[in-house]
């Protein structure tokens, strides 16, 4: 039963973009697939942890995840939070278990990952995300939230890629402020959906952001567009220096500033 509960979510239909992002920053420094897989499967099993403790009646009480009911309603709250817990703790199994890449990156990996996920981190962005519901926040104070939230893991992602790549650290700031904005972006969309979206589409509930300041509420829809043209601009000119080879998250990039899901 829990380990049904473990699979449910996780192998739901999701988009991947973080791992596509651990894989996609990984081949663009000629790294090989082996060493950026598990760090990949690690950060998808992370957010979708994230995804099953956000969606809880305690916190934004959705009904709906990746076009299926959510998994507290399925399999009960205590058990929904117990995998969400599991899939957490054995992300950092999988980064262990990576054996194609030597030990010092795996360490470097589990810090980066600990480091994103914690309250400086993802938690970090979630505790002020729900203390701050029903309440009016600032410009920063939004930024605050969502590049803590979001932004955090979309850099971790890019990092393991430089990680398992064994690349510089010039790549790893160029792929972490690509990541940094393409976060941040990718959360402005998220509120942008929230508002207008069709959950037929997203596979999510509409409208849970009522009691939230949200980039839509507070810069208005064309305001929001806006900024997510300046961030998604502002990513890809991160990728100048690596010319052609980095099309994908180009592509990446285009595919945020467009999604509808
Ligand atoms: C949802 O993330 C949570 C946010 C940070 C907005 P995604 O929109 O990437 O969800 P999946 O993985 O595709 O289901
Ligand atoms: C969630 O943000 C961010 C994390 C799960 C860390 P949202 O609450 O906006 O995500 P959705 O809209 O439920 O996917
Ligand atoms: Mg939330
Ligand atoms: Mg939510
Ligand atoms: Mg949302």
């Amino acid at each position: 039963m829990i380990h049904e509960a473990l699979r449910y979510t996780l192998l739901l239909p999701g988009k991947r973009l973080r791992g596509i992002l651990v894989l996609a920053a990984c081949d663009l420094l000629r790294g090989k697939r082996d060493s950026a897989l598990p760090f990949a499967c690690a950060v998808e099993m992370v957010h979708t942890s994230s995804l099953i403790l956000d969606d809880l009646p305690s916190q934004d009480n959705a009904t709906l995840r990746r076009g299926r009911e959510v998994l507290h309603k399925v399999v009960g709250e205590a058990t929904a939070t117990l995998a969400a817990v599991a899939l957490l703790t054995r992300a950092f199994g999988v980064i262990q278990g990576n054996r194609a890449v030597r030990d010092k990156v795996r360490n470097e990996a589990v810090e980066v990952l600990s480091l994103a996920i914690g309250t400086d981190g993802l938690i970090g962005g979630q505790v002020v995300d729900l203390e701050s519901t029903g309440r009016e926040l600032d410009l920063d104070g939004l930024e605050y939230i969502h590049s803590h939230k979001t932004g955090a893991l979309f850099i971790a992602a890019a990092e393991l890629g430089v990680l398992a790549a064994g690349g510089n650290n010039r790549d790893r700031e160029a792929l972490a402020l690509y990541a940094k904005n393409l976060g941040l972006a990718f959360q402005i969309t998220d509120d942008l959906l929230d508002y207008s979206g069709d959950p037929g589409v997203t596979g999510k509930d509409a409208g849970l952001d009522r009691e939230k300041t949200t980039f839509v509420n507070l810069c208005g829809i064309d305001g929001a567009r806006q900024l997510v043209d300046d961030l998604i601009d502002a990513s890809v000119g991160s990728l100048l220096p690596f010319g052609k080879r980095s099309a994908l998250l180009q592509a990446l990039a285009e595919h945020v500033r467009r999604r509808d899901r």
